[in-house]
């Protein structure tokens, strides 16, 4: 073994996705539609949300900042992938790499706990429907949504510097088309022990506690509705919480796809196929989820362009 920790590259090699090269086009010009829809999409949500004083709720302001998180999500990896695609330079800095991972930790994890905040939510709107407003307070909200900045912003700085302190050796080839971290440790040569401790132990606080308090406040929702109009519980819940329920699933669906399936380990095509669907499709999705069966953003639609037309 040489023991030589001066050799530190300066750069990387994203390998990007496995598609052959007679097929790059045809999949540039559809990442590219996916990407430009996310963005639409979620600008469109965010916009609406900051016009329209009906929907300057708890509710509707946590989807502003899940659709914020979202577009940011998918613009940490798919114009690098699309320039990837374009101009075949597949080599990525060193600290771009770094960048990359911590951003999409930030957006990543964001989401997660957006996801908590909206399910709390939820449970006081069908729980204590009387003091909705006084305890969803603006005060509260705001301090919700800090926290979960603040949370996950130190828990991504964490894990960046944890992977600063690591030297990389011979190979510097990411068979992925973004810095992942867990791509980014097999390639390390020096001792992972802390940085992998630190995943199961933060990885399991950041994603299984919010999962936890998210079936937590969905069966006092089931509990209190029962108690009510047991004959009516599905459509209630259905009503109140489908499009929570729906991105809920999407999201932890994905997670738990990709961890706890002891396949989807082994092979790096289902595992990059797995990230493409929570990088690409998630945050392409969640805006239509939201606005697809929700009449009060359709109504804002309307009243937004009324204005408009009006003021012209
Ligand atoms: C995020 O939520 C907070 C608290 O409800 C709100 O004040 C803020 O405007 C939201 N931010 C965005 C970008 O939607």
């Amino acid at each position: 073994m040489i023991m030589n920790n001066q050799t530190v590259f300066s750069k990387f090699l994203l390998l990007g996705l496995p598609i052959p090269s007679e097929h790059q086009h045809l999949f540039y010009t559809l990442f590219l539609a996916m990407y430009l829809t996310t963005i639409m999409g979620n600008l469109i949500i965010i916009i609406l949300i900051y016009l329209d004083s009906h929907l300057h709720t708890p509710m509707y302001l946590f989807l502003s900042n899940l659709s914020f998180s979202d577009l940011c999500f998918s613009s940490v990896t798919m114009p690098k992938l699309l320039h990837t695609m374009q101009s075949k330079d597949i080599s990525i800095s060193y600290a771009s790499c770094l960048t990359q991972m911590y951003f999409l930790m930030v957006f990543g994890d964001m989401e997660s706990f957006l996801l908590v905040v909206m399910a709390y939510d939820r449970y006081v709107a069908i729980c204590f429907p009387l003091h909705y407003t006084s305890i969803m307070s603006p005060k509260l909200c705001v301090c919700l949504v800090l926290l979960s900045w603040m949370i996950t912003m130190l828990y991504s700085m964490l894990h960046t510097l944890l992977l600063a302190r690591l030297t990389f050796c011979e190979d510097n080839v990411i068979p992925h088309f973004f810095c992942d971290i867990s791509v980014l440790l097999k390639l390390a040569c020096s001792d992972i022990y802390i940085n992998e401790l630190m995943i199961y132990i933060l990885g399991g606080l950041v994603i299984v506690i919010p999962f936890l308090l998210i079936v937590v406040s969905y069966v006092q929702i089931v509990f209190s509705i029962l108690m009510i109009s047991p004959t009516r519980v599905i459509h209630k819940i259905f009503s109140t919480c489908g499009s929570h329920l729906s991105v809920v699933s999407l999201f932890y669906g994905t997670i738990i796809g990709l961890y706890l399936c002891p396949s989807a380990n082994n092979s790096t095509v289902k595992k990059i196929a797995m990230a493409m669907m929570y990088t690409v499709v998630t945050p392409m999705l969640n805006p239509f989820i939201y606005s697809l069966r929700n009449r009060d953003m359709k109504n804002a639609l309307i009243r937004v362009l009324c204005k408009k037309k009006i003021s012209l």
